[in-house]
């Protein structure tokens, strides 16, 4: 019963609102909030209802006691916080990217596992309307076995004065939305074993690569190319849109601008709109991204009260992060990684 839950939510910054507009609209009680920064703890307490604030996690999980965790801080902060929601035997969400490194990864799996909670990773790309359809087109066999795929994020929108962290990170893009991108590709591919990639930086204000084009070789044969930058000057800007062709012995799948997915199946292409709806916290054009977070969400609560693993858990979610290690293996070396195995 999704509505009896009560949650506390560690990080009210940026992105904060998008979750917890969710949980409210998902009738799940926001037991307590939590940022180092007291203002923005007090802020988010009393613009969503939050029953208290805390300043510090620790004090909050002990005195609020919530049922599961979410946690939206940036990713050095996560493993310890994974660490103590584990200690206190609390089920815990973590924003991508997962962690700064492979290792803090899998410490976190571990640690969960051993601690006997559910860990998921906020992967909510997977949870958009319109790539979800997508996966529903291919589970119907109409296009056939997939050969070939492109996944697509070009955008020149400006993201940084928002998120400022981003000029610092030394690996940038393809652990804060090539992560996304990746995982779409595993979500309609499967799992892949080869990989190469080519990394690019054109904003001299960053320290870390802005484009990245990358080839996955997957295990079933097929071969997909995964690219994205934010700074692409082409116009129409499609920020927050992800493109997709996908093309199968029997047809293909393309969402194109606006959400226009294309099926062409026995010779014959069929168009509709697999557009988000617009929520009351929502606006265009972020109201794609907004309502997958709303969805990561409620698969979250369906999967807690099942008992079952979520689709983006934490071990999944290292397949995921190994893709992203072995496309900066490669943009290194210049040849195609393999990558690692969990
Ligand atoms: N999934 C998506 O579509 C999406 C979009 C944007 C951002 N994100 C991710 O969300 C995460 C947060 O991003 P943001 O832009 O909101 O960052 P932010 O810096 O604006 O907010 C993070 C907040 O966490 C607080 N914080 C840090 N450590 C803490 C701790 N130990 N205890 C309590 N509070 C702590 C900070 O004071 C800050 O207010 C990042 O990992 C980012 O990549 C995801």
């Amino acid at each position: 019963m999704p509505g009896t839950y009560r949650v506390g939510v560690i990080g009210c910054g940026f992105f904060a609102p998008n979750h917890l507009n969710s949980w409210n609209e998902l009738g799940v009680e926001i037991a307590a909030v939590c940022d180092l920064d007291e203002a923005k703890a007090k802020a988010a307490a009393e613009r969503f209802k939050a029953a208290r604030w805390f300043t510090d996690a620790a004090t909050m999980l002990h005195e609020a006691r919530p049922d599961f965790v979410d946690i939206i801080t940036t990713m050095p902060s996560h493993r310890p916080l994974v660490a103590l929601c584990a200690r206190e035997r609390l089920p815990v969400i973590v924003q991508k990217p997962f962690a700064p490194t492979y290792a803090d990864c899998v410490a976190m799996v571990d640690t969960c596992k051993a601690a006997g909670v559910a860990l998921m990773v906020h992967e909510n790309f997977r949870f958009q309307a319109p790539l979800r359809r997508v996966r529903e087109v291919l589970d119907r066999g109409v296009i056939g076995t997939p050969l070939w795929c492109r996944i697509s994020f070009r955008t020149g929108y400006d993201i940084k004065t928002g998120q400022p962290y981003l000029f610092n990170e030394e690996r940038f893009i393809v652990l804060d939305l090539g992560i996304h991108v990746l995982d779409i590709a595993r979500f309609y591919l499967g799992e892949a074993d080869s990989v190469f990639a080519r990394h690019q930086r054109v904003d001299p204000r960053v320290k870390g690569e802005d484009m990245a084009t990358i080839m996955l070789g997957h295990k079933n044969g097929a071969t997909s190319i995964v690219d994205f930058t934010y700074e692409s000057r082409k116009r129409p800007d499609l920020f927050p849109q992800t493109l997709v062709t996908i093309e199968g012995t029997k047809g293909a799948i393309d969402l194109g601008p606006g959400f226009q997915l294309g099926v062409t199946a026995n010779g014959k292409l069929t168009v509709e709109n697999a557009a988000s709806p617009l929520r009351s916290w929502t606006s265009e054009p972020w109201h794609v991204a907004q309502d997958s977070v709303y969805h990561t969400q409620a698969h979250w609560l369906a999967r807690l009260s099942e008992g079952r693993e979520p689709e983006t858990s934490g071990a999944d979610n290292l397949k995921t992060y190994a893709l992203a290690e072995a496309a900066y293996g490669s943009a290194a070396t210049g040849q195609a990684v393999k990558p690692v195995e969990s």
